[in-house]
């Protein structure tokens, strides 16, 4: 059986005091969860967030990481630095890092290496535009992503990763893919991992669902057949929604 995994994305949301409250609130409800909860705070928080969560069954991610190793890269985050502070996975792709920082396909495959060098598991996000969808061009988008970013790794280095399908449409908007959309994409994506790797391969990839996914629409999104979770955004900044989440398989 494949992992279920539920991973909160706070974006560039919350302060010191506020991140603390929505970990140690978010760590006191998890207590039963059958899922892999994962929390992302952004990057001053990981530290802290690591520590509260060290005996608990949550884990801790970042939600953006450097391609390089070290040097005159002023503002940037190494992935060493984020594995000595025990950091488990880094969101790799996100399309807000496609779109706002020009993230292209290459950079993001160089990111994904990293992660897999250093032991973290990339969360690596795929998604197409509006328009991508409106001139059916939707699966090309998808194969496109996967193909130039993930399509390079060695089979045991693709077996360590995380694919997150979040089409850019649905995503803090309340625009949920329907679930015949959400399947049809998690299957193609399933099919296009077995064409490459082999279907052992592709059925033990976990696949999670993003793009207005809440504690009314989860059920229903994670009981499709190659939905294995979900990557949430504004609903993870609320500790009892994303719990609700997190046991709604
Ligand atoms: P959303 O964000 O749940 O707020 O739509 C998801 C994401 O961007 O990862």
């Amino acid at each position: 059986m494949r992992k279920k995994i539920v991973a909160g994305n706070w974006k560039m949301n919350t302060d010191l005091s506020q991140a603390v409250e929505l970990i140690e609130q978010i760590v006191s409800k998890s207590t039963n969860s059958s899922a892999q909860i994962i929390i992302c705070p952004p990057y001053p928080f990981l530290d802290k967030a690591v520590n509260t969560c060290k005996n608990s069954l949550i884990k801790v991610g970042a939600q953006n990481c450097s391609q390089n190793n070290n040097g005159a890269f002023t503002g940037e985050i190494s992935v060493e630095m984020l594995k000595s502070l025990n950091v488990e996975y880094i969101i790799v792709g996100h399309s807000e890092r496609r779109s706002y920082f020009n993230e292209d396909n290459i950079q993001i495959a160089a990111k994904v290496e990293k992660c897999l060098e250093n032991g973290i598991t990339p969360i690596f996000c795929c998604g197409e535009q509006l328009s991508d969808r409106n001139t059916n061009n939707h699966f090309d988008v998808i194969k496109n992503q996967t193909e130039e970013s993930l399509f390079q790794l060695s089979e045991s280095d693709f077996s360590k990763i995380v694919i997150a399908y979040e089409p850019v449409w649905a995503i803090g908007n309340g625009n949920t893919a329907t679930p015949q959309q959400a399947q049809e994409m998690h299957h193609y994506i399933r099919e296009l991992i077995a064409k490459k790797y082999g279907k052992k391969c592709g059925d033990s990839t976990p696949i999670l669902y993003g793009g207005s996914c809440n504690a009314k629409n989860a059920k229903e999104l994670f009981a499709l057949p190659d939905v294995d979770g979900g990557l949430i955004g504004g609903a993870s900044l609320k500790a009892e929604e994303f719990i609700t989440i997190s046991n709604s398989f």
